[in-house]
């Protein structure tokens, strides 16, 4: 059957209101809006305006009302502590109706911040629900930041409140959360007035009296009590939550998500997209900390009123590299989106694919990746061991769902190795040369989308509205601005590449090398220094740091190095996999100053590079590549 995409995208494009009006016939709303886009709101226009409507309603009680009361909302499966349970959509909102009274009952309502810090379980679906429940904005943060990062959060988000767990589970070790909150508390000029704490068995957590309650235990009295709470009518535009995601300085970028567009473009892509009906599971191995895990192991298979899988336990380990298939078997996932990653690590445990054939998968139709580049070697792997479409899709924290992909409900369009495909509706995808001209088809350029942003997309920066503006805005005026680069061919099918700015991306994982040399820049010994992500077999690519030490520092650079690596992880934390630093005397500069941060990835990578025509001193590249090479990078394996 050929694919309907051409005409359902041109729709879009030719008549968006119409298109979006349509595809929000699907969201039960309290008001209707006065104008399905309103371009005199914020600083592109807003979606839905005048609406008012409950995510929280939409994702769970409308489908307890109307039939699916007894159907699994949210099945958990932890190989890391052989735990798993299963909850019916009835079961999932009496326990945020639980969670949600606990939070009123200290104070929360329409429009407080929540600052969530929990792992992969599914109190922390049931406490962003709750949120959205009463109006509050929730703002998760991942477990494999260090205390500062959650301080920088709590400070900018300003919660009334933090909902936590008492610990994480890592491989090998219990990553106590409660100590590294209390060390954010104290570190943040801001102090929430409650934290309910998840005790867990692996590691149970000290409460302070009067600012600390047991969550379980509430819960379970709220429970015995059958208490409910309404869900709380907001804007369409009011914000569902925070997400903070890395950019070019140590001062995360508070994403917004607003609640009316949210929930039409997440609804439109789970069957669009991904090719899911209601009823069926659907599997995101990612995490609630991600944008990933915000968008499809929470709200939209909820929404949609499908199953969603929260996953505990990592690709291999947990214990082999044979657990996604023993999950997608045990409960019948008929889709998994996960990160490349996680593809490479099985592939790597497992190069045959034979602990495939222990398990039967009969039910499973697709494999979707994002997140980082999708190398075309791990997609072959994946689509020959599993027989079935491997979909790669493109899209940031700050789009909410994807901006390119192929879209399995409406019919694929044929795969391209290296390409996520074409773009989704909604998104008028350009690329452009550095002074705002469109590149010919092929040619490398600033991948834009026209404004305006289709629903789903943050309509600003959380309490930062002009650097909404200058981050994403002010250089391609009528464009946003992706900070990606990359190719668009003849047929429309986009290539991404690389990004044009400081992020880098370690295991999927979104890092800023600007924070990490703010980092080493603290150390007393550090003149200066720079952060480069370079290329790796299994995370896509690694942080490597280059330092020039203060004159007169005589400590052996061993030990110094050390310190720096620990400093990083100790100040932004193990996710950022900081494992590298390497002294050098100099670092090479453009005669303006510049540091030539390209330049030294392409010599760490062994990759042909031009000599940068400004280059102060190109001497110096010959000493970075011996120190690389000392390391065993620059080509020398
Ligand atoms: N809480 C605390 N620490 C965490 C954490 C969390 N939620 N998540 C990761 N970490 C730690 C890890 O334990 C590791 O610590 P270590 O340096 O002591 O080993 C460090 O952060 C780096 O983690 P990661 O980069 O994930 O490497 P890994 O070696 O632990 O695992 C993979 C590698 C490929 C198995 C893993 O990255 C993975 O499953 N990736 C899937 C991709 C994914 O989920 N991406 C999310 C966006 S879609
Ligand atoms: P995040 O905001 O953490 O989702 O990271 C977004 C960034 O990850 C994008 O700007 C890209 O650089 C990269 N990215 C995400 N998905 C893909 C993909 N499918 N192909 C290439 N890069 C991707």
């Amino acid at each position: 059957m050929p694919s309907r995409y051409h005409e359902v995208y041109g729709k879009s494009m030719r008549d968006p209101e119409a298109f979006w009006a349509e595809a929000a016939a699907e969201i039960d709303w309290i008001k209707p809006w006065d104008k399905v886009f309103d371009p005199s709101l914020g600083s592109f226009g807003q979606w839905f305006a005048g609406a008012e409507c409950n995510t929280c309603y939409n994702c769970l009680d409308r489908h307890v009302e109307r039939g699916r009361p007894g159907q699994p909302a949210i099945i958990y499966d932890s190989p890391i502590t052989g735990k798993s349970a299963s909850y019916t959509y009835k079961e999932v909102l009496a326990r945020v109706n639980a969670l949600a009274a606990c939070l009123v009952d200290k104070g929360v309502t329409k429009g407080d911040r929540v600052i969530i810090y929990m792992p992969m379980i599914p109190e922390a679906l049931m406490a962003m629900l709750a949120c959205a429940r009463l109006g509050a904005v929730h703002s998760v943060v991942f477990g494999g930041f260090a205390a500062r990062e959650l301080a920088t959060r709590i400070e900018d988000a300003g919660p009334k409140a933090i909902v936590a767990a008492s610990c994480g589970i890592e491989p090998g070790r219990v990553v106590a959360y409660k100590p590294l909150l209390d060390e954010a508390i104290e570190l943040s000029a801001h102090k929430p007035e409650a934290c309910f704490v998840l005790q867990r068995e692996q590691a149970e957590a000290t409460l302070i009296e009067g600012r600390d309650h047991d969550l379980g235990a509430l819960m379970g009295e709220a429970m015995a009590a059958g208490r409910t709470v309404d869900c709380v009518p907001v804007k369409a535009t009011d914000p569902l939550y925070i997400l903070y995601t890395s950019g070019t300085t140590g001062q995360p970028k508070g994403v917004v998500r607003d609640n009316g567009g949210h929930m039409v473009a997440l609804k439109w892509s789970m069957k669009n997209l991904y090719g899911i009906e209601p009823g069926e599971v659907f599997w995101t191995a990612s995490d609630v900390g991600w944008v990933v895990g915000h968008s499809y192991i929470v709200y939209a298979p909820l929404l949609h009123g499908a199953t969603t899988l929260v996953f505990e336990g990592k690709p291999v380990g947990t214990p082999d590299a044979g657990v996604f298939w023993r999950v997608i078997s045990d409960h019948n996932v008929v889709s998994l989106f996960t990160a490349p990653t996680a593809f490479r690590a099985i592939k790597k445990e497992d190069p045959e694919g034979k602990l495939i054939g222990d398990y039967d998968l009969a039910a499973f139709r697709s494999l979707f990746l994002a997140g980082e580049r999708a190398d075309p070697d791990t997609l072959q792997w994946a689509e020959d061991k599993l027989g079935v479409p491997v979909i790669d899709h493109w899209w940031q924290t700050e789009t909410g769902w994807a901006i390119a992909g192929n879209p399995l409900g409406l019919g694929l369009l044929p795969i391209k190795h290296g390409s996520p495909s074409v773009p989704m509706p909604g998104y008028d995808v350009q690329v452009l040369d550095d002074a705002g001209h469109p590149v010919p088809a092929g040619t490398l350029g600033n991948v834009v989308i026209k404004l305006p942003l289709p629903p789903g997309c943050l309509p600003t920066l959380w309490q930062a509205p002009e650097r909404f503006r200058s981050s994403y805005l002010d250089e391609f005026p009528g464009y946003y601005k992706t900070a990606d680069a990359g190719i668009m061919d003849e047929e429309g099918y986009l290539f991404i590449m690389a990004r044009t700015d400081d992020i880098i991306n370690v295991a999927g994982h979104r890092l800023s090398t600007g924070a990490m040399e703010e980092v080493l820049a603290s150390h007393p010994d550090v003149a200066e220094c720079a952060v480069v992500g370079i290329t790796d077999k299994l995370k896509g690519q690694t942080p490597c740091g280059f330092v020039v030490l203060k004159a007169g520092v005589d400590r052996p650079t061993a030990e110094i190095e050390a310190e720096l690596v620990r400093i990083v992880r100790e100040k932004i934390g193990p996710v950022a996999a900081f494992k590298l630093a390497i002294t050098v005397e100099r670092l090479p500069k453009t005669r303006s100053g510049k540091i030539l941060r390209a330049t030294m990835r392409q010599i760490a990578d062994g990759d042909a590079f031009k000599m940068p025509a400004t280059i102060d001193d190109p001497g110096i590249l010959d000493e970075i590549e011996d120190a690389l090479k000392e390391r065993g990078l620059a080509g020398s394996t």
